[in-house]
């Protein structure tokens, strides 16, 4: 059977107790921590840095941790979260001017690599990429904020992906971040992916255990 995870993106987590959230996140059945980076810059908001990171190590966080850059331009931070503790880094095309060399980068740091498509950005930069890539990232937002609905066009995206990754590359991974609910979740794994980033509706609910293993049973039965 297909394995699904679920990723509690910290974005909407309590910051003043951030370790024990996360850790009640993963403890509710959370698999991967998705770690989100923005600089105000590329996006529009300002979050946290690989001291943020290695703070969730040394609380002893075990789950596997994907680093969500946002950030241009990109490659001098690729390094220093790796040191940090990333497990998997994943950036946007948008925020380097020589792909290629930065999907070595992260390969090179010892992490998994990660390719990030925003609503609007073409597919056709995967035709050289794949080979270099562990997981593919569809924003189902435009990238900058929790809690914002997911755009419905991106399910047709997310098959065109499915479709080039099975064909291609059936080992990468399909991750989509931005508005997934308990309501859309079905649709979004009909449509092809693997990883669901999940903010706002495990963070602001009262019971993440319940939330997460709703959206579970609603995966595990499409
Ligand atoms: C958006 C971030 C997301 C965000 C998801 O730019 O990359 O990871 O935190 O939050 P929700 O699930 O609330 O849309
Ligand atoms: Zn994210």
């Amino acid at each position: 059977m297909k394995k699904f995870f679920i990723a509690p993106s910290i974005l909407s987590a309590d910051f003043s107790r951030l370790g024990e959230d996360v850790q009640k996140a993963l403890s509710a059945g959370g698999d991967i921590v998705h770690f989100d980076v923005m600089d105000n810059h590329y996006v529009p908001n300002l979050t946290i840095g690989p001291m943020v990171l290695k703070s969730l190590k040394d609380y002893k966080i075990t789950a596997p941790i994907d680093v969500h850059l946002m950030v241009k331009p990109v490659d001098n931070l690729i390094p220093i979260f790796a040191k940090s503790g990333a497990d998997c880094i994943t950036i946007h095309p948008e925020t380097t001017d020589h792909v290629d060399k930065t999907l070595t980068l992260i390969k090179n740091s010892g992490c998994k690599v990660g390719l990030g498509f925003n609503p609007s950005t073409s597919l056709s930069i995967l035709d050289y990429t794949m080979d270099k890539i562990d997981i593919i990232l569809l924003m189902g937002v435009n990238p900058g904020f929790s809690g914002q609905s997911f755009i419905p066009k991106m399910l047709d995206k997310l098959r065109e992906i499915r479709i080039r990754i099975d064909k291609f590359f059936p080992n990468i991974l399909l991750e989509v971040d931005g508005g997934i609910k308990l309501s859309n979740i079905s649709d979004i794994a009909s449509a092809g992916a693997d990883i669901f980033v999940v903010g706002s509706a495990i963070f602001s609910s009262k019971n993440y255990f319940k939330i997460i293993q709703n959206m579970k049973s609603k995966l595990y039965s499409i």
